[in-house]
């Protein structure tokens, strides 16, 4: 099989290249190399590279030319940009998307839509976890972009019988991940005695799953996925304060370094989602968060200063100030 990865050089992407490219699969990446993209995530896998957006026509026929699948983690992925500005959300989840989703039916290929449980919306503390045919209610820029585009995904099953199919991923986690969200930051920040800084109560709940899961649930999907289909990916359900304190043992930071402060706007409180179809499909999630998962992924944050210390510097440095500077204090 030939793929196209789109966004195959970020976080959740160069992994699945990764899984792949071990397989044997040939494997194409398109990827517009934003902050979040860094080639170094790719070294020593076998792959051929394209630079470029997902939104431009031309240069998706030039990367898709011949491959039997297009997978999309190409998108604007952190919640608190999104509420920076959100324009740039809606041209690559939404836009790009539907670009995709073009060549994937014209080209009679098929095309699968990684998408994220906060489409969702926040759920009550007592409410059963999501299945997929719960409503799309969401909160942030972010989650409206994503699920944006999982309905052109649907609108193109519908209308023109594209073979295309979505799965809505939780929290994940795991090495190379963009240190501007909750786990690789707290991690890097405890790491070099930089304060956390914990949004409101930091009694909210999200569903932590590993990368390397994450990644095996999309080729369940893949190949033996229906299209039409929306497959949820869940993770085991924790509060942030919780991790927090997990992450103060596993670095031995001090725990002054926890600040409560201002809280993101529109923050989801929970996510949880049932995974029962996927796991049906042939999907078994192989990593704990509490025995193993979070402490091989602080030991490799630990032992990967040269792949984290780079990105935290220049217009990481500024994203900071404008994101934490007034918080902080
Ligand atoms: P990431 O931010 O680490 O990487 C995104 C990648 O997409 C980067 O390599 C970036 O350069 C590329 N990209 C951005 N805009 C592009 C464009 N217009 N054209 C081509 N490439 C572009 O993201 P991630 O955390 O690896 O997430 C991957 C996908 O998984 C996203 O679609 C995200 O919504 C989804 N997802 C993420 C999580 C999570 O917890 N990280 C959970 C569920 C779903
Ligand atoms: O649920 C899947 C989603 O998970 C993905 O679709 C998104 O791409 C990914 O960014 C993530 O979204 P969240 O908003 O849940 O993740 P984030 O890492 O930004 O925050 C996790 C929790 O930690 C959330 O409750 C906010 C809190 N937080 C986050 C940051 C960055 C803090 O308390 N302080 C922080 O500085």
């Amino acid at each position: 099989m030939r793929v196209l990865v789109t966004g195959g050089a970020g976080f959740i992407g160069s992994q699945f290249v990764r899984r792949l490219a071990l397989q044997g699969e040939r494997v194409v990446v398109l990827d517009k190399l934003t902050y979040a993209g860094n080639r170094a995530n790719l070294e020593g896998v076998d792959h051929e590279f394209f630079e470029g957006d997902i939104a431009d026509p031309a240069a998706v026929a030039q990367a898709a030319d011949g491959v039997d699948a297009i997978v999309n983690f190409a998108a604007e992925t952190h919640v608190d940009r999104s509420i920076m500005g959100p324009a740039e959300f809606i041209l690559t989840d939404v836009l790009g998307t539907q670009v995709l989703l073009d060549h994937a039916r014209h080209h009679g290929i098929r095309h699968l839509q990684v998408s994220t449980d906060e489409v969702y919306g926040d759920i009550d503390l007592d409410a059963a976890p999501c299945t997929e045919d719960a409503p799309l209610r969401p909160s942030s820029p972010y989650s409206a972009s994503k699920s944006g585009g999982d309905q052109q995904v649907l609108a193109y099953v519908r209308t023109y019988g594209t073979d295309a199919l979505i799965t809505r991923g939780a929290n994940t986690y795991g090495p190379r991940q963009y240190p501007e969200k909750f786990l690789p930051l707290f991690i890097t920040n405890a790491f070099d005695g930089e304060r956390l800084p914990v949004y409101g109560d930091g009694r909210q709940r999200r569903e932590w799953l590993h990368v390397e899961d994450h990644c095996a649930a999309i080729e369940v999907a893949l190949r033996n996925g229906g299209t039409g289909e929306v497959y949820n990916v869940g993770g085991q359900e924790r509060e942030n304060m919780d991790v927090v304190r997990r992450i103060l043992d596993l670095t031995g930071a001090s725990p002054d370094l926890v600040r409560h402060v201002a809280d993101r706007p529109g923050h989801d409180r929970r996510y949880s989602v049932d995974s029962t179809k996927l796991r049906d499909l042939g999907w078994t999630p192989g990593r704990s968060f509490d025995t193993g998962g979070l402490e091989e992924t602080v030991e490799w944050y630990r032992e990967h200063r040269e792949w984290w210390e780079p990105i935290k510097s220049g217009d990481y440095k500024r994203y900071y100030a404008q994101q934490y500077a007034a918080r902080l204090g």
